[in-house]
Protein backbone atom coordinates (compact mmCIF):
# COMPACT_ATOMS: atom_id res chain seq x y z
CA UNK A 1 0.00 0.00 0.00
CA UNK A 2 1.00 3.68 -0.77
CA UNK A 3 1.69 6.40 2.04
CA UNK A 4 0.25 9.55 1.08
CA UNK A 5 3.39 11.69 1.81
CA UNK A 6 2.22 15.13 4.57
CA UNK A 7 1.89 18.60 2.31
CA UNK A 8 5.93 20.10 2.19
CA UNK A 9 5.52 23.28 4.02
CA UNK A 10 7.41 25.68 1.88
CA UNK A 11 10.56 26.34 4.03
CA UNK A 12 9.98 30.40 3.57
CA UNK A 13 6.80 30.61 4.83
CA UNK A 14 5.63 30.72 8.67
CA UNK A 15 3.41 27.76 9.59
CA UNK A 16 1.36 26.88 12.55
CA UNK A 17 4.47 24.69 14.08
CA UNK A 18 7.16 27.23 13.55
CA UNK A 19 8.24 30.82 11.78
CA UNK A 20 10.06 30.51 7.87
CA UNK A 21 13.01 31.16 6.90
CA UNK A 22 12.21 35.22 5.87
CA UNK A 23 10.61 35.84 9.36
CA UNK A 24 13.48 34.48 11.12
CA UNK A 25 15.74 36.57 9.06
CA UNK A 26 13.64 39.63 9.80
CA UNK A 27 13.56 39.09 13.57
CA UNK A 28 17.42 38.29 13.91
CA UNK A 29 18.49 41.08 12.02
CA UNK A 30 16.38 43.67 13.44
CA UNK A 31 17.41 42.52 17.37
CA UNK A 32 21.01 42.74 16.47
CA UNK A 33 20.36 46.25 15.14
CA UNK A 34 17.66 47.62 17.74
CA UNK A 35 20.20 46.23 20.23
CA UNK A 36 23.36 48.26 18.40
CA UNK A 37 20.59 51.22 18.63
CA UNK A 38 20.26 50.40 22.42
CA UNK A 39 23.70 50.18 23.20
CA UNK A 40 24.50 52.83 21.60
CA UNK A 41 22.50 55.41 23.27
CA UNK A 42 23.08 53.53 26.88
CA UNK A 43 26.83 54.13 26.63
CA UNK A 44 25.96 57.47 25.17
CA UNK A 45 24.09 58.02 28.62
CA UNK A 46 26.53 56.64 31.04
CA UNK A 47 29.92 57.41 29.41
CA UNK A 48 28.79 60.57 27.32
CA UNK A 49 29.51 61.47 23.50
CA UNK A 50 33.48 61.22 23.83
CA UNK A 51 33.44 57.91 24.39
CA UNK A 52 33.01 53.99 22.51
CA UNK A 53 29.37 55.48 22.40
CA UNK A 54 30.57 57.46 19.67
CA UNK A 55 31.16 54.53 17.34
CA UNK A 56 28.24 52.64 18.01
CA UNK A 57 26.13 56.54 17.73
CA UNK A 58 28.13 57.32 14.34
CA UNK A 59 26.15 54.69 13.12
CA UNK A 60 22.90 55.79 14.82
CA UNK A 61 20.53 57.29 11.94
CA UNK A 62 21.71 54.84 9.20
CA UNK A 63 20.98 52.12 11.30
CA UNK A 64 17.85 53.20 12.02
CA UNK A 65 17.00 54.05 8.72
CA UNK A 66 17.42 50.44 7.68
CA UNK A 67 15.01 49.49 10.57
CA UNK A 68 12.36 51.57 9.32
CA UNK A 69 12.65 49.78 5.90
CA UNK A 70 12.50 46.56 7.73
CA UNK A 71 9.69 46.86 9.91
CA UNK A 72 8.07 47.91 6.85
CA UNK A 73 8.81 44.79 5.28
CA UNK A 74 7.93 42.69 8.43
CA UNK A 75 4.41 44.52 8.27
CA UNK A 76 3.84 43.28 4.89
CA UNK A 77 5.10 40.32 5.42
CA UNK A 78 3.54 39.07 8.93
CA UNK A 79 0.13 40.17 7.24
CA UNK A 80 0.27 37.74 4.52
CA UNK A 81 1.01 35.07 6.63
CA UNK A 82 -1.31 36.01 9.81
CA UNK A 83 -3.40 32.95 9.19
CA UNK A 84 -0.41 30.70 9.30
CA UNK A 85 1.87 31.47 12.12
CA UNK A 86 2.14 29.70 15.27
CA UNK A 87 -1.09 30.22 17.18
CA UNK A 88 -0.54 32.30 20.89
CA UNK A 89 -3.60 30.20 22.90
CA UNK A 90 -5.70 31.84 25.09
CA UNK A 91 -6.25 33.03 28.31
CA UNK A 92 -4.38 36.02 30.45
CA UNK A 93 -0.90 35.31 29.57
CA UNK A 94 -1.67 34.04 25.35
CA UNK A 95 -3.79 38.00 25.38
CA UNK A 96 -0.76 39.78 27.11
CA UNK A 97 2.09 37.88 24.61
CA UNK A 98 -0.98 39.17 21.55
CA UNK A 99 -1.18 42.78 23.52
CA UNK A 100 2.74 42.80 23.97
CA UNK A 101 4.20 42.05 20.23
CA UNK A 102 1.60 44.58 18.87
CA UNK A 103 2.52 47.16 20.70
CA UNK A 104 6.46 46.45 19.74
CA UNK A 105 4.94 46.51 16.44
CA UNK A 106 3.57 50.00 16.79
CA UNK A 107 6.90 51.29 18.54
CA UNK A 108 9.72 49.78 15.86
CA UNK A 109 7.12 51.79 13.31
CA UNK A 110 6.78 55.20 15.57
CA UNK A 111 10.09 55.51 16.96
CA UNK A 112 12.01 55.72 13.44
CA UNK A 113 9.45 57.14 11.96
CA UNK A 114 9.24 60.46 14.22
CA UNK A 115 12.70 60.68 13.41
CA UNK A 116 12.76 60.89 9.61
CA UNK A 117 9.63 63.59 9.99
CA UNK A 118 12.42 65.47 11.95
CA UNK A 119 15.27 65.00 9.24
CA UNK A 120 12.64 65.51 6.63
CA UNK A 121 12.04 68.56 7.94
CA UNK A 122 15.27 69.94 9.66
CA UNK A 123 17.37 72.42 7.62
CA UNK A 124 20.52 69.63 7.39
CA UNK A 125 20.42 67.11 4.21
CA UNK A 126 19.70 64.08 5.35
CA UNK A 127 21.81 61.16 3.50
CA UNK A 128 22.54 58.41 5.61
CA UNK A 129 25.34 55.53 3.96
CA UNK A 130 25.54 58.62 1.38
CA UNK A 131 22.41 58.29 0.12
CA UNK A 132 20.36 61.62 -0.16
CA UNK A 133 17.19 60.88 1.14
CA UNK A 134 16.05 64.33 2.43
CA UNK A 135 17.42 67.48 0.83
CA UNK A 136 18.31 70.42 3.03
CA UNK A 137 15.86 73.13 3.74
CA UNK A 138 16.23 77.03 4.02
CA UNK A 139 13.72 76.88 6.91
CA UNK A 140 12.98 74.12 9.34
CA UNK A 141 9.20 72.93 9.60
CA UNK A 142 9.80 73.74 13.61
CA UNK A 143 6.59 71.11 14.84
CA UNK A 144 8.59 68.07 13.65
CA UNK A 145 11.50 68.68 15.30
CA UNK A 146 9.65 69.40 18.56
CA UNK A 147 7.42 66.46 18.24
CA UNK A 148 10.67 63.78 17.68
CA UNK A 149 12.58 65.66 20.50
CA UNK A 150 9.59 64.86 22.60
CA UNK A 151 8.76 61.01 21.85
CA UNK A 152 11.78 59.73 20.10
CA UNK A 153 13.80 58.84 22.92
CA UNK A 154 11.24 58.43 24.97
CA UNK A 155 8.95 55.95 23.29
CA UNK A 156 12.52 54.31 22.35
CA UNK A 157 13.18 53.61 25.72
CA UNK A 158 9.86 52.20 26.67
CA UNK A 159 10.47 50.02 23.56
CA UNK A 160 13.42 48.52 25.23
CA UNK A 161 11.85 48.05 28.49
CA UNK A 162 8.88 45.53 25.87
CA UNK A 163 12.14 44.12 24.30
CA UNK A 164 13.59 43.26 28.04
CA UNK A 165 10.17 42.22 29.07
CA UNK A 166 10.02 39.83 25.82
CA UNK A 167 13.04 38.12 26.74
CA UNK A 168 12.20 37.53 30.02
CA UNK A 169 9.09 35.48 29.12
CA UNK A 170 11.05 33.78 26.51
CA UNK A 171 13.84 32.57 29.40
CA UNK A 172 10.33 31.86 31.44
CA UNK A 173 9.28 29.66 28.43
CA UNK A 174 12.60 27.59 27.95
CA UNK A 175 13.58 27.01 31.56
CA UNK A 176 10.08 27.15 33.72
CA UNK A 177 7.54 26.09 31.20
CA UNK A 178 10.35 24.09 28.74
CA UNK A 179 7.93 24.04 25.70
CA UNK A 180 10.13 24.25 23.43
CA UNK A 181 8.98 28.23 22.45
CA UNK A 182 12.41 29.50 21.09
CA UNK A 183 12.67 26.64 18.25
CA UNK A 184 9.62 28.55 16.83
CA UNK A 185 12.13 31.68 15.83
CA UNK A 186 15.41 29.77 15.88
CA UNK A 187 14.91 27.05 13.09
CA UNK A 188 14.88 24.02 15.15
CA UNK A 189 12.00 22.65 14.09
CA UNK A 190 11.61 21.97 10.24
C1 LIG B 1 14.17 51.71 15.55
C2 LIG B 1 15.07 52.65 15.32
C3 LIG B 1 15.59 53.58 16.38
C4 LIG B 1 15.77 53.39 17.73
C5 LIG B 1 15.46 52.14 18.55
C6 LIG B 1 16.29 54.63 18.28
C7 LIG B 1 16.60 54.82 19.61
C8 LIG B 1 17.06 56.00 20.15
C9 LIG B 1 17.37 56.20 21.54
C10 LIG B 1 17.22 55.16 22.65
C11 LIG B 1 17.79 57.48 21.68
C12 LIG B 1 18.31 58.13 22.96
C13 LIG B 1 17.29 58.99 23.66
C14 LIG B 1 17.92 59.58 24.92
O1 LIG B 1 18.93 60.28 24.78
O2 LIG B 1 17.41 59.27 25.98
C15 LIG B 1 17.78 58.08 20.36
C16 LIG B 1 18.16 59.39 20.07
C17 LIG B 1 18.26 59.90 18.81
N1 LIG B 1 17.92 59.29 17.62
FE1 LIG B 1 17.17 57.44 17.45
N2 LIG B 1 16.43 55.53 17.26
C18 LIG B 1 16.03 54.94 16.08
C19 LIG B 1 16.00 55.51 14.83
C20 LIG B 1 16.49 56.76 14.52
C21 LIG B 1 16.52 57.34 13.20
C22 LIG B 1 15.98 56.69 11.93
C23 LIG B 1 17.10 58.55 13.33
C24 LIG B 1 17.37 59.60 12.26
C25 LIG B 1 16.70 59.69 11.16
C26 LIG B 1 17.40 58.76 14.72
C27 LIG B 1 17.97 59.89 15.25
C28 LIG B 1 18.19 60.14 16.59
C29 LIG B 1 18.72 61.38 17.12
C30 LIG B 1 19.13 62.61 16.29
C31 LIG B 1 18.78 61.23 18.51
C32 LIG B 1 19.25 62.24 19.55
C33 LIG B 1 18.17 63.24 19.85
C34 LIG B 1 16.93 62.63 20.48
O3 LIG B 1 17.02 62.02 21.56
O4 LIG B 1 15.86 62.71 19.85
N3 LIG B 1 17.02 57.64 15.41
N4 LIG B 1 17.32 57.17 19.45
Amino acid sequence: MTTVPPPTQAYWRDSSERYGIVTRVLHWLMAALLLWQFVGMGLRLLLGRDSIASFFVGLHQPVGTVLFLLILVRLIWARSNRRNRPDHGSGFIATTARLGHGAMYVLMLTVPSLALLRAWGGERVFAPFGFEIFPAREVEIAWTGKLAGLLHGELAWVMALLILGHVGMVIVHERMWRDDTLSRMAGRRG
